[in-house]
C-alpha cells in the first residue's frame, strides 16, 4: 500500500514528466553517462500501484525506454538448474583503499559516494573504479527463487564508461560491521531531514568481505535509466545485518516507503555462472 506522501510524490512526478520530455528533446545524454544511475529519484516510484511505479519506468522518459524494453533487464532469479560452473584461479581481484566518503538520500535510498579513490575490481583485464555504494531492502536478486532482507550494491565504473556492480546479500541476524560503522551518519540523516552527510574515511575491504565464490551475468542498473551491459556479480555466501540497522536505513531515506526492491525481471537468454576457486592441494 502506498501512503499519503506516497501519493503525492506520485502527483507531483506525472506534472514532472511533462517538463521532463520537453527537455530530452533538447539535451542528448552523453555516451559516458549512460550506465551511471540518476540520482532524481523522487521521479520513480517502488510503489507497485504507483503511476511512476515500476511497471511504468520505461515510459516515464525517453532516455529510461531500457527498463521497459530492454531484454537484459536486473535484477534476476539466480536460479540453481540455469547456473553454469565455472572454476577460476583465486578470487575477484580487488585494489580497494580507505578514502573519503559522505553519505546521501537520494530520496528513495541512502548512497555513500566516495570523494577520493577508493580503488577498483579488475574483470576481464578491465579496472572497474568503485564510485558508490547503497542499499535495497529486501535484495532485489533472488536465489533459487528466495528474497533475502537487504541488498548491497557497490557500483564501480571503468574509464570507458561500464558499470560493473558487486552485490552482496544479508539476511536478519547479527549486526552488519561496516553499517555499524555508518550509523551515526544515518541517525543524523534520520533526525535532522539532512540529505547529505560528511563521513571521513571509508575502507571499502570492510562492506564487500571475502568473495570467493560469486554469480556472474550481464544485466542492468536497477534503477532509472536502467541501462544495459553492467556487469554484476553477486556474492554467495549471505551476511547479517541487524533489525535495528534496517530500521536505520529506511527512516534515513524519509519516503515512507516499506521497500525499494525492483521486481524480478525476465532472465530471457542469458547465461548465468557461479564463479568457484579451484581447491589448493590439501595435505
Ligand atoms: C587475480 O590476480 C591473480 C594474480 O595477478 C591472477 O593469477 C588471478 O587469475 C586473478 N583472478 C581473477 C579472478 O581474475
Ligand atoms: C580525507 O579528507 C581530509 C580532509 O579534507 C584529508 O586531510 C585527508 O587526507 C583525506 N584522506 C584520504 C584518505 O583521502
Amino acid at each position: 500500500m502506498s501512503s499519503r506522501r506516497g501519493l503525492h510524490h506520485a502527483a507531483a512526478a506525472s506534472g514532472a514528466l511533462l517538463l521532463f520530455s520537453a527537455s530530452v528533446l533538447l539535451s542528448a545524454v552523453p555516451a559516458a553517462r549512460g550506465q551511471q544511475e540518476t540520482e532524481r529519484e523522487e521521479e520513480f516510484s517502488y510503489s507497485l500501484d504507483a503511476e511512476n511505479g515500476p511497471a511504468h519506468w520505461g515510459q516515464i522518459k525517453e532516455e529510461w525506454s531500457a527498463c521497459g524494453k530492454g531484454e537484459m533487464q536486473s535484477p534476476i532469479d539466480l536460479a540453481g538448474p540455469r547456473v553454469s560452473l565455472v572454476r577460476i584461479l583465486g578470487h575477484l581481484n580487488h585494489s580497494y583503499a580507505p578514502a573519503n566518503a559522505s553519505i546521501i538520500n537520494r530520496g528513495h535510498d541512502i548512497m555513500l559516494r566516495f570523494e577520493g579513490d577508493p580503488g577498483s575490481v579488475s574483470i576481464g583485464g578491465t579496472a572497474y573504479h568503485l564510485r558508490q555504494l547503497h542499499w535495497h531492502a529486501p535484495t532485489e536478486h533472488s536465489v533459487n527463487g528466495r528474497r533475502y532482507d537487504m541488498e548491497l550494491h557497490m557500483v564501480h565504473q571503468s574509464a570507458q564508461g561500464k558499470a560493473a556492480v558487486i552485490g552482496v546479500l544479508y539476511e536478519i541476524g547479527a549486526r552488519d560491521p561496516f553499517l555499524h560503522m555508518l550509523e551515526p551518519y544515518l541517525e543524523m540523516i534520520a533526525q535532522q531531514r539532512q540529505r547529505e552527510e560528511k563521513v571521513g574515511v571509508v575502507d571499502a575491504r570492510g562492506a564487500r568481505g571475502r568473495a570467493s565464490v560469486y554469480y556472474r551475468y550481464v544485466g542492468s542498473l536497477t534503477t532509472p535509466p536502467c541501462a544495459q551491459g553492467v556487469i554484476w556479480t553477486i556474492v554467495k555466501r549471505v551476511r547479517t545485518v541487524s533489525r535495528h540497522q534496517l530500521e536505520l536505513l529506511r527512516e534515513a531515506v524519509h519516503d515512507d516507503m516499506e521497500k525499494n526492491a525492483r521486481p524480478r525481471q525476465e532472465v530471457n537468454s542469458r547465461d548465468i555462472s557461479i564463479f568457484r576457486p579451484i581447491q589448493q592441494n590439501r595435505h
